[in-house]
């Protein structure tokens, strides 16, 4: 397969040499006239190049200072070749601004982009130290975002939250296959501008106090969950927050990419794991794309995550870093009613291999991928959502096979040395956990911490919502005549049934 590839793309390149199709317009000209203009044109451009690059190029920065200077001036948006469809934005403090194509560029922009790209990084500045926050390591904080208009801001707060130094940290968004009538990329918008002028926290607070409670129709679990949790949230959500809580981050970058999406629809149980495989590669797709584009020579780390998060250290990234691991995830975890149980391990995909699932593998078709939590592949692996404790050491650290892409921190230098998610069967593995696998198969070291918890959000299934629903039928008739339901109540109550 590479090979075709190679060969299209070398036919391709020879073309404007070889092709017979190229015919000189003027034939009448001689040749050698058209030697001797050819030769002037070369020396003015020659002349100018000289004139010109006095003092620009090779330029090499090594003390800190110009580090920041350096990537403060470039404007690597103006680098970018596009794909079709594609649409990219850059966000600053000023508003959205969409990025031009190349055929667009003027010649201001290719003098411009000259200078920018003659350059030298230095990639050993880059490599990831665990102490990143004092070693001034850049972070590419990575988020995809699918219909995700509800939880942005959550999501926004827990950026905020995060006490990493938000100047090295570069954010960037891929919103891709929202229906039609979705918002997130216009809600993105509007609250990415406050972000990066410092006042999103009013923002949300003005947005909240419109809509009232912004949780909606579904706050009524919230009565059948455990009161700890519940109080534990509202206090993580509730200031004192951290110094630099409203700092504005070193960019942030939005881009919208469809990547086509499969439909379940008609699909019996058996199946639903066939779809799985083929979702986990579609989505493994859009991660590659997203490292490709935003990935930069300065950045060391990158970080990525889902963005319905609920509850999270504010030093995730300081925490997952000090082990100085290659790839490393948290346990996730996400609340449950507590008439189920009050919790549940939520991330299944962070494994370590099984001798039991090394034989499945053995006996698969090449491109069948494995999901955990199917029947059909039985692999007696060990998950890292099972052997936590809640009351374990947050340092103890497994080393992992497969990982779940909820929160994944790695070096920056695991993707450039070709490490990605793959879009194919990887060791009969799609996406994060075959990244794991392949991090691994290439000697880096992956890591899972057991006892470090973060919490997904919990939306309650069909099944949960009719279990809910009778209870409150329940309680309503042992409180008839003690005290009205609100009117807000009865219609909910009736939509649930
Ligand atoms: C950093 O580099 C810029 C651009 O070459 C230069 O103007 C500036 O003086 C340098 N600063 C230091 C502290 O070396
Ligand atoms: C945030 O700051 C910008 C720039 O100062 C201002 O235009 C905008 O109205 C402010 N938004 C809020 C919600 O305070
Ligand atoms: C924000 O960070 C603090 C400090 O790490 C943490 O206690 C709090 O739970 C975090 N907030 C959320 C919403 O997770």
């Amino acid at each position: 397969m590479f090979r075709g590839i190679r060969d299209t793309q070398g036919k391709k390149s020879d073309l404007p040499i070889t092709s017979s199709n190229f015919k000189p317009k003027a034939q009448s000209v001689p040749r050698r006239q058209i030697l001797k203009y050819a030769c002037y044109i070369i020396g003015a451009f020659l002349f100018i190049y000289l004139l010109s690059s006095k003092g620009n190029i090779s330029i090499k920065y090594s003390d800190e200072e110009n580090f920041t200077y350096r990537f403060k001036n470039i404007d690597y948006e103006k680098l970018k070749k596009y794909d079709d469809g594609v649409e990219q934005f850059l966000v600053d403090k000023d508003g959205v601004k969409l990025q031009g194509s190349t055929e667009r560029v003027i010649q201001k922009d290719i003098d411009e982009l000259y200078h920018s790209t003659v350059d030298y990084y230095d990639l050993s500045d880059a490599e990831g130290s665990s102490n990143g926050a004092i070693d001034g390591d850049y972070i590419l904080l990575l988020i995809p975002l699918r219909n995700a208009e509800p939880v942005l801001p959550l999501m926004f707060k827990h950026i905020m939250n995060l006490t990493y130094p938000h100047s090295l940290i570069d954010i960037a968004f891929l919103v891709s296959d929202c229906s039609k009538d979705d918002r997130t990329l216009e809600s993105l918008f509007d609250l990415s501008v406050a972000l990066q002028n410092g006042n999103l926290s009013d923002l949300l607070k003005a947005q909240e106090s419109i809509k009232g409670d912004l949780s909606g129709t579904s706050d009524l679990h919230l009565g059948y969950m455990d009161p700890d949790y519940i109080e534990k949230v509202d206090k993580a959500f509730n200031p004192p927050f951290h110094k630099d809580y409203n700092e504005p981050f070193n960019s942030v970058q939005i881009f919208k990419k469809d990547f086509g999406q499969i439909i379940g629809q008609g699909f019996t149980d058996r199946h639903d794991v066939k779809v799985q495989g083929i979702r986990r590669k579609l989505m493994g797709k859009a991660r590659n794309w997203l490292t490709s584009n935003a990935l930069k020579p300065y950045h060391s780390w990158v970080y990525w995550r889902d963005a319905d998060i609920e509850l999270m250290p504010g030093s995730i990234i300081q925490d997952l870093m000090k082990f100085n691991y290659d790839v490393i995830v948290p346990n996730v975890w996400r609340p449950l009613p507590e008439f189920l149980g009050n919790e549940q391990a939520y991330d299944l995909n962070s494994w370590i291999e099984s001798d039991q699932g090394l034989e499945l593998a053995r006996n698969l078709q090449e491109d069948d991928v494995i999901v955990e939590g199917y029947a059909e592949y039985p692999t007696w692996r060990v998950h890292l959502g099972y052997i936590r404790n809640p009351n374990g050491d947050p340092n103890e650290i497994v080393d992992m096979d497969g990982v779940g892409g909820v929160s994944i921190l790695a070096k920056a230098k695991v993707f450039r040395r070709g490490v990605h998610f793959p879009a194919f069967t990887f060791q009969n593995h799609a996406e994060t956990e075959a990244f794991g696998k392949m991090a691994k198969t290439m000697g880096f070291r992956v890591g899972g911490l057991p006892h470090y918890t973060v919490w997904h959000i919990y939306e309650p299934s069909e099944d949960d919502l009719q279990e809910i629903a009778r209870k409150e039928r329940k309680k309503r008739r042992q409180n008839e005549g003690k005290e009205d339901l609100s009117e807000q109540t009865k219609k909910k109550l009736q939509q649930k049934e």
